[in-house]
Order: structure tokens, then sequence, then C-alpha cells
């Protein structure tokens, strides 16, 4: 069991009333190594915004951690994107691009390696052929799905799309 700051993490399925925090994750994962952007600049860039904008739709799943007063850690959330549209780690419009953020005061104490876990399976019962992410030069971040089994499939810019294979 991870413990976080106030006792024991605790991991629900994200819900509609969690759009603003998956939000503050989006931002989270986009400012990984310096301050890039505020909330309401990358929520006006369309190709960061559609992460999140009009969550849940269909086809959406998320995982939640939270802590024992039930005050939010971190996010991993999965959405379709069609081919026209697609996110940074895009390979198919069949295979949903995952989101992973943990709040910087929280980091390095297996949340973020719990939340992935969680969403994995999750993607694993929905059936789906796999997951995906675009994950950018240096970030330790990568270490994670690599040891989860996510392989480099593609390069734009700085980073490297990863994806995993699962067996729906
Ligand atoms: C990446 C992230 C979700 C990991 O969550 P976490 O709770 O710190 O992860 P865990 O404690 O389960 O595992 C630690 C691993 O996370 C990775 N990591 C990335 N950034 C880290 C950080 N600032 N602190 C600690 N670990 C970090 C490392 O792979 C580390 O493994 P290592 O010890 O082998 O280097 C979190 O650090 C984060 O939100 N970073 C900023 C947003 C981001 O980069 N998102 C991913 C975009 S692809």
């Amino acid at each position: 069991m991870t413990d976080t700051r106030h006792g024991p993490l605790r991991l629900r399925p994200a819900h509609e009333r969690d759009a603003p925090f998956l939000e503050r994750m989006l931002l989270e994962a986009f400012n990984w190594d310096r301050p890039r952007f505020a909330l309401a600049e990358l929520l006006a860039l369309p190709r960061a915004a559609h992460y999140v904008s009009g969550w849940p739709r269909a086809g959406d799943f998320g995982v939640v951690a939270e802590d024992a007063r039930g005050r939010g850690l971190g996010a991993a959330w999965a959405r379709l994107f069609p081919a026209d549209d697609p996110g940074y780690g895009h390979v198919s419009p069949s295979v949903p691009e995952l989101t992973l953020a943990v709040a910087s005061g929280e980091r390095g104490r297996g949340v973020g390696g719990a939340l992935l876990d969680a969403l994995v399976l999750a993607a694993e019962e929905a059936g789906c052929p796999g997951l995906s992410l675009s994950v950018e030069d240096g970030n330790r971040a990568r270490g994670l799905y690599e040891r989860r089994g996510f392989v480099p499939v593609g390069r734009e810019g700085n980073a490297d799309t990863l994806a995993l294979r699962l067996g729906g």
C-alpha cells in the first residue's frame, strides 16, 4: 500500500465532477519540467485542451488518486482521438491516449505507478487493444512506462510515442 502525506492512497474511477482536477493534472503533465503554461493558456490551445474538453466523452475512462482526506493527488485517464484530430501520442483511432500526472508535492512515493497500473487494468477491462502516450526527452516518467511494457513506436519533435499492446 502506498502512503501519502495523509494516510493510505485511495484510487477511484474519475467522474464528471473531476473535470477541473483533470485540467489541473493536464497542466502538471504539460509543465512537467518547468512552468511553461498557466492553466488558462493551456486550455486555450485546442491540441492540449482536447485531452479534457467535454469530460467525460463516450469511451473515456480514468482513475483519480486521493489521500485519506479525499484530496486529489493525481490522475490517469484515457481518451480516443480521431486520425484528423490526434493527440501528441496518437497511434490509432482505436487506441486511447493516456495522460498521467501527480501533484508536484506528492511525487516519488508510488502514486504515479499505482495510477498507471489501475489505468492499464481499466483499459484491459474495457477491451482496448492498447494504450499510447507521448513522452518528451528527459522525462523520468519514461521509466514508469517502460517497466510496464510500453515500447517506442514513433517520434514527433522532441518526444517519443510509446505504446502498450493489450489483449482487447
Ligand atoms: C511522472 C509522474 C506521474 C510519476 O508519478 P510519481 O508518483 O512520482 O511516480 P512513482 O513514485 O510511482 O514512481 C517514480 C518514478 O516516476 C518517475 N518520475 C518522473 N518524474 C518524477 C519526479 N519528479 N519525482 C519522482 N519520480 C518521478 C521516475 O520514473 C521514477 O522512477 P525512478 O525512481 O526509476 O526514476 C509524476 O512524476 C508527474 O506527475 N510528473 C509530472 C508530469 C509528467 O511528467 N507526466 C507524464 C507525462 S508523459
